[in-house]
């Protein structure tokens, strides 16, 4: 079995971050959302594994290069264009040869892991199955209605009026029947290539299209509010105890899980955690916490900052209440000089700023 890991897309919901950078590289707990996946497929035994990029390729390569360093090989694929995600998988074909598969997108966050269901697929071979969650809001996933066996018999994409509350996860397994149906379907309204198209056309042929509805924790990372839950999530897990390989100094107080990494200081603040710090960061007088991530080389001086994510070598000095924030690489957030009740704002395009009145 071979896995295809989808990380092109445009990531219009989380820019401007995604206007340079790859979205499955924002780092939750300090380390990218890609490699949560990434490990999840090793935990499979799956060491054939094609990266699905685009526009961000070179990063994505930089970052996982040839796979070894967790033990898989992984091989480039480009899509120039993000046609749909079952364009993805026609342009992986002669990776994926007459080979069953995983299929993740590079986005998605899945709390157990996928070795169960890896399983299951090995075991009982249906020409696809799917992952499937109840959510509150199904209008905004691909959408399974089951038959009471648990066979799916029908899939829709984003519906106004949804059959179920059952959402397609991120997470598909299939046997080289998928690659008939991507050969049948034409591109939605939206200009893509569905899977769940192709996941129809196999259940209107008659195939098996089984299912496995799971209570796991599930996210797909690609607005801010689910990327910081899934922050929220993994530092919640970091266990209960503190991790200093940094410094911090005595007039500091440490509260909770708090992961101090090399090489960062932490100087006359209160970190509350769950919190990570990052390698080179310095911490001056300041409150961080709960569940925050500061990525590495920041500086944060007289902040407070909680619920948020912090990404490389950015800065905030002076602004003593950040909130359920995503703070992109090399930005600088400061306070006004005294006196001045103004806001200057030097902004990317499509940045979403919320100021307090
Ligand atoms: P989406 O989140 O559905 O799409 P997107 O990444 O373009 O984001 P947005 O909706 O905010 O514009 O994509 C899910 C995952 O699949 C993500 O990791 C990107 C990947 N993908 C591809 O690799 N190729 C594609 O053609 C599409 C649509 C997505």
């Amino acid at each position: 079995m071979k896995a295809l890991v989808l990380a092109a897309g445009t990531g219009t919901r989380l820019r401007p971050v995604t206007h340079t950078g790859a979205k499955q590289l924002v780092p939750v707990a300090n380390k990218p959302v890609l490699f949560y996946a990434l490990e999840a497929i090793v935990e499979t035994g799956i060491t054939d594994v094609a990266i699905v990029v685009g526009p961000s390729a070179e990063d994505i390569k930089e970052a996982v290069g040839d796979g070894s360093a967790f033990g898989i090989d992984v091989t480039y694929i480009c899509q120039a264009t993000p046609l749909g995600l079952a364009h993805a998988v026609k342009i992986s074909q002669d990776f994926l040869g007459d080979e069953d598969f995983l299929m993740y997108l590079g986005d998605n966050f899945v709390g157990g892991g996928v070795a169960h269901f890896t399983d299951e697929f090995r075991r009982s071979r249906p020409s696809a199955q799917i992952l499937l969650t109840t959510v509150p809001d199904p209008s905004a996933f691909g959408v399974a209605e089951l038959d009471l066996n648990g066979r799916v018999v029908s899939l829709e994409e984003k519906p106004v009026r949804p059959r179920s509350d059952l959402a397609v996860m991120g997470v598909y397994l299939f046997t080289s029947a998928i690659h008939e149906g991507i050969h049948e379907i034409k591109p939605s309204p939206r200009g893509e290539l569905e899977i769940t198209h192709a996941i129809q056309w196999l259940i209107e042929e008659g195939r098996d299209v089984r299912s496995t509805v799971t209570t796991d924790y599930w996210r797909d990372t690609g607005n801010v509010a689910d990327m910081l839950e899934v922050n929220r999530h993994v530092l919640d897990r970091t266990g209960d105890s503190a991790r200093v390989e940094g410094e911090v100094d005595a007039d500091s107080t440490l509260i909770g899980a708090v992961r101090i990494e090399p090489g960062a200081r932490v100087l006359g603040s209160r970190i509350e955690g769950p919190v990570v710090i990052g390698p080179g960061t310095v911490v001056t007088d300041s409150r961080i916490g709960p569940y925050t991530s500061i990525g590495g080389d920041c500086e944060i001086t007289g902040s407070g900052i909680s619920s948020s994510i912090v990404l490389h070598a950015s800065t905030v000095r002076g602004v003593p209440s950040i909130t359920a924030s995503l703070i992109g690489r090399y930005t600088t957030v400061t306070s006004a000089p005294a006196g001045n009740h103004t806001h200057q704002l030097v902004l990317g395009d499509h940045t979403r700023v919320t100021l307090a009145g």
